[in-house]
């Protein structure tokens, strides 16, 4: 679906999601959320905090799991995905903290494999990602998927694509200040989820959308891998549809 901009295509998600927290919280059962970081999910976690605020929808039964975060990377560091999450929606909302889950930055190397399949086990036994939303870099990754990553792959650590730590220089005051490596859910946790919602704003995002749209599946962009799932939405505003 095509919006005008991504204010109103945002208040849409936001809407979608919204309805079906409240249809649970109704019947008393938890609602499952894969959410994601960078600056296209932005909108739709401010507009979550609105219909809080304003309306009372009420978090307490919601369970989250984040794509991915920076490794090695402290919480309470600037570029953490942990404080992205924390300012943009969770210190506003009432979702009690144990339901929240993001990966883990501060792990050994010994550490992350457990830790990882743990990841998996923790999705699957609150019930799998009832709706995951995704944006989508440059290099085409879902989560830190990079080209390379393959149909069936689970949480793990993860090297960064050149191209997506040169987009992330900016936020790191230069290139050499940006992690290498990355925890990430895999395309097949990410493909396991009941919904998932892809969004791209701007020009910037036209080429890789036209390829993760029309292009052939293929691990060379990951996001190809979203044309297998039934139950996607492809959310743009104007820019980011213009090649398709
Ligand atoms: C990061 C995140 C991805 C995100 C991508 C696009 O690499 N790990 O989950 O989709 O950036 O970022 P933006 O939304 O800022 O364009």
């Amino acid at each position: 679906t095509v919006y005008p901009d991504a204010r109103e295509a945002s208040v849409k998600v936001a809407s979608d999601i919204a309805n079906l927290i409240r249809a649970r919280n109704q019947i008393g059962q938890n609602t499952v959320l894969g959410l994601a970081t960078g600056s296209t999910p932005i909108r739709v976690y401010s507009e979550l905090v609105r219909l809080h605020k304003e309306e009372g929808l009420s978090f307490r039964r919601v369970i989250t799991f984040n794509l991915d975060e920076y490794y090695p990377m402290q919480p309470e560091e600037l570029q953490s995905y942990v404080r992205f999450m924390r300012e943009h929606l969770f210190d506003h909302i009432d979702i009690p903290d144990e339901q929240i889950h993001i990966p883990d930055g501060t792990l050994t190397r010994e550490e992350v494999y457990e830790y990882c399949a743990e990841y998996e086990r923790k999705i699957s036994e609150a019930g799998g990602l009832d709706v995951q939303i995704l944006g989508i870099g440059r290099t085409g990754h879902i989560g830190f998927n990079e080209p390379g990553s393959i149909e069936k792959t689970r949480t793990r650590l993860v090297t960064l694509d050149e191209l997506t730590r040169a987009d992330a220089a900016p936020a790191f005051f230069g290139e050499e200040h940006v992690p290498r490596r990355a925890i990430t859910m895999g395309v097949g946790t990410i493909l396991k989820a009941k919904k998932i919602y892809l969004m791209a704003w701007g020009e910037a995002k036209a080429p890789i959308v036209r390829r993760a749209v029309e292009g052939e599946i293929s691990e060379k962009v990951p996001a190809t891998f979203l044309q297998k799932h039934d139950n996607i939405k492809v959310i743009l505003d104007e820019p980011a549809a213009s090649e398709l």
